[in-house]
């Protein structure tokens, strides 16, 4: 959670720091600060609330100097206030640190400065960093004469092994003006290499728009930037560390909102070409080929793997749990699908005969990540699916396979649970060709009907009238039920999972089968029934369960297939989805329950890019 930007260069910091703070505001957005050097003078603006209002402060009272950074947060100790925004400063007023993570043995180390007569502003567990950085530059400063780098390194070195816990840091100092010293602990930090500029962020979006040129840290690893150039080094040793620079794929536009009003619909509008991006390549219909380039794994691991685990949280679970009826019915292999963080506490019975996979967006997740550090630990072979080219995920894990889907802003994840969905067709399918386990002629179907996707969605797309008015007519309710079966189950649920977490209405998915054992009793008018009932083998059952609903006064709005009289006898409020084959339904239909959850968001005067309490990539426990 938290966004860092740090920069060092020729135009003016404030400026630059402040334009990739709003670029990265969808990783916490609850007060912001900014810290520049102009020379040895070094100065802080910080404030409660969305960036503009830190916007508003430079405007009041700007700073200037070529070197800073700036941090967007996301509240763990302390509420969102001035005190507790970041850059936090050490006694002298010398120090200023931007953290993102949790420093867990801060309490021990506070009491230990306070001990030594140190007073603490704020309640955070930052401050103990700029208070021991700012000790440990006092024995190494010489009087009158400032701090070589290399001294500024090993302070900050000698400050890290003091700590516990998680963190991504920039740190700044008046005793050595024009240099940035960052460091990285299992939480994600780079570095962009642009022209005479050199960058420090926790993601990618901050620096697009000024360089594609990036070095992904390591955990372990320090920077060194300064006008010079970036310099890498191990905080255990202190030695110097080479890393190769990456491009980073994406297109700065991708992260504009290109008119839309909210990134959230422009990420939904964007999902054909999504999908189109990322089946590029990675079918060969004539050869009846898939390519997955990246999965490192060999046909005889695909064959021998005993069964297939996937790991993930939030959306990306729901992909997953999308994923077990696609690699049970196709690759004919046992497969579970855990929540991250209840899997990390487990004790799973996992060895290297199992394939764990791990779906992420951010490729960041905390309880993602170390899930898969756990199989690994236990000698599985793994895989990460994941749209952010060197996140942690991706390193980490043996194979990997990218969703191409560009940068996802909206904090409401979309575009990327589709391309996340295609990756698990072609990775279901991928194993289906290995194994034997499909007709080839189902596999050619099935790869047309891929191909096809992006248009069906496209037809998905052309229901956000009819969502509108739906909107209209339901955004004052407090509850709504989701209701699917089989491939519709996990699209229920992801519908429940929008509407909440952008609009605040307390929404639950079910699969419609469990309705009679328990939720029925829940239904009346004020309780909106949102079904998925789009033609296919369970179609007949979920359409006698929303008899049930109607029988008992309850409102039925149906996601269903174009011409489906039956839904039309029971209800006026549907969303009419194209003819499609069944398999494929999955990936169209959660785009009209997307769309429905933004126009009641937005009806509901919420801010849906930025959900309140929600960060987007949440990379602390
Ligand atoms: C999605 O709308 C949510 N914001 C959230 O559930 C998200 O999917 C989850 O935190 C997992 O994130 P990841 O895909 O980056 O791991």
């Amino acid at each position: 959670m938290c966004g860092i930007v740090g920069y060092v260069g020729g135009e003016d910091a404030s400026d630059v720091l402040l334009d990739g703070l709003k670029r990265l505001e969808y990783r916490g957005y609850d007060s912001a600060g900014v810290a520049v050097l102009n020379g040895p003078v070094l100065d802080i603006r910080r404030s409660v609330g969305k960036l503009h209002n830190l916007d508003v402060l430079l405007k009041k009272s700007p700073l200037a100097g070529h070197v800073g950074i700036g941090h967007t947060r996301w509240a763990t100790h302390g509420r969102p206030s001035e005190e507790n925004a970041h850059p936090h400063r050490d006694a002298s007023g010398r120090v200023v640190v931007v953290h993102n993570g949790i420093i867990e043995n801060y309490s021990a180390l506070k009491a230990g400065l306070q001990a030594r007569g140190v007073k603490f502003e704020s309640q955070t567990d930052t401050e103990v960093i700029a208070h021991l950085v700012g000790e440990a530059i006092a024995r190494r400063k010489k009087k009158d004469a400032p701090l070589a780098p290399e001294d500024f390194l090993e302070a900050v070195r000698e400050t890290l092994s003091e700590l516990k816990g998680t963190y991504a840091l920039g740190i700044i100092t008046a005793d050595c003006p024009g240099v940035i010293v960052g460091a990285r602990r299992e939480c994600p930090l780079l570095v962009g290499i642009g022209e005479k500029e050199y960058f420090l962020a926790s993601d990618a979006p901050a620096i697009l728009s000024r360089t594609r040129h990036a070095v992904f840290l390591n955990d372990g690893d320090m920077a060194l930037l300064s006008s010079d150039g970036v310099k890498l080094f191990s905080a255990e040793t202190g030695l110097p560390v080479e890393r190769k620079t990456t491009h980073l794929p994406w297109d700065p536009l991708q992260a504009e909102k290109a008119g839309y009003r909210h990134f959230m619909l422009k990420e939904i509008h964007e999902q054909p070409r999504a999908i189109e991006d990322c089946l590029r390549g990675r079918l060969n219909v004539d050869e009846i080929r898939v390519h997955l380039d990246t999965l490192r794994l060999s046909e005889e691991q695909i064959k021998a793997f005993r069964k297939i685990t996937i790991v993930a949280c939030g959306t990306s679970y729901h992909a997953g749990l999308l994923a077990r009826y696609l690699i049970e019915k196709w690759v004919k292999a046992p497969c579970d699908v855990e929540i991250a963080s209840e899997y990390r506490y487990r004790d799973p019975l996992v060895g290297p005969e199992d394939l764990v996979v791990a779906i992420s967006q951010s490729g960041e997740t905390a309880d993602t990540i170390a899930a898969i550090r756990h199989a690994k630990e236990k000698g599985a072979r793994t895989l990460a699916i994941c749209n952010v080219i060197g996140s942690t995920l991706y390193r980490e894990s043996h194979g990997k396979i990218l969703t191409h889907c560009g940068p996802e802003i909206g904090v409401a994840s979309t575009k990327a649970f589709s391309s996340q969905v295609v990756v698990l067709y072609l990775l279901a399918l991928y194993g289906a060709l290995l194994r034997g386990s499909l007709p080839r002629p189902d596999v050619e179907k099935i790869m047309q009907n891929l191909l096809h996707l992006p248009h069906w969605v496209g037809e998905a797309l052309k229901c956000e009238p009819a969502t509108i008015a739906l909107a209209k007519k339901y955004f004052h309710s407090r509850n709504f039920l989701f209701l699917g079966r089989n491939l519709n189950y996990p699209i229920a649920l992801e519908g429940a999972l929008k509407l909440k977490e952008i609009s605040y209405i307390h929404a639950e998915g079910y699969p419609s089968g469990e309705l009679k054992h328990g939720p029925i009793a829940l239904i009346d008018e004020d309780m909106p029934v949102i079904a998925v009932a789009t033609q296919g083998r369970v179609y007949d059952k979920i359409l006698t369960n929303l008899e049930e609903v109607a029988a008992r006064g309850g409102r039925v709005i149906a996601v269903a297939t174009q011409g489906d009289t039956r839904i039309s006898a029971l209800t006026p409020d549907v969303l009419w989805m194209p003819d499609m084959p069944e398999s494929m339904a999955p990936a169209v239909n959660v785009v009209p329950l997307q769309l429905l959850s933004y126009h009641i968001a937005v009806l509901r005067g919420c801010d849906v890019d930025q959900p309140r309490n929600l960060a987007k990539s949440v990379t602390v426990e």
